[in-house]
């Protein structure tokens, strides 16, 4: 699938947000090897910590449906800006993805792509 494709699936994911306090709203749109597509949207919780953001919505849906391995994922958010993964995204995305994981990003029209390894060298292993 293309990185385009992804990304307006990411896009109407995002109109899925639950986000009345910080009115931020972002979808993914996960993309596992064997071409299923799972979407997350930022859901957050009057308790503010509580909010999971969009990213792990979708990587803890695939994974609770026994998906193993992903190729890439797109992610939008409602700002002007590129939307980074937060560093707690990243490093749950670190948990089920190799080096090589893509991450797909845009700003207005522009899409750029980043691999895991570029956003998160030195991931946390529980390395006994
Ligand atoms: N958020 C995400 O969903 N993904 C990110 O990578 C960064 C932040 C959400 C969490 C919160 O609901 C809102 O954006 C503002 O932080």
């Amino acid at each position: 699938m293309e990185d385009r494709e992804l990304m307006y699936l990411a896009e109407n994911a995002r109109q899925k947000s639950y986000s009345p306090y910080s009115k931020f709203k972002v979808g993914a749109a996960l993309l596992t090897k064997d071409g299923k597509i799972y979407e997350g949207a930022n859901i957050e919780n009057s308790s503010f910590p509580l909010t999971v953001c969009a990213e792990r919505v979708a990587f803890f849906k695939a994974i609770s449906e026994g998906e193993k391995e992903f190729e890439k994922i797109a992610i939008s958010g409602s700002g002007d800006n590129f939307c980074f993964p937060c560093g707690a995204c990243r490093q749950v995305m670190s948990e089920f993805c190799g080096k090589d994981f893509v991450i797909i990003l845009e700003k207005g029209k522009e899409i750029k792509r980043f691999s895991l390894d570029e956003l998160l060298p030195y991931s946390f292993k529980l390395d006994k």
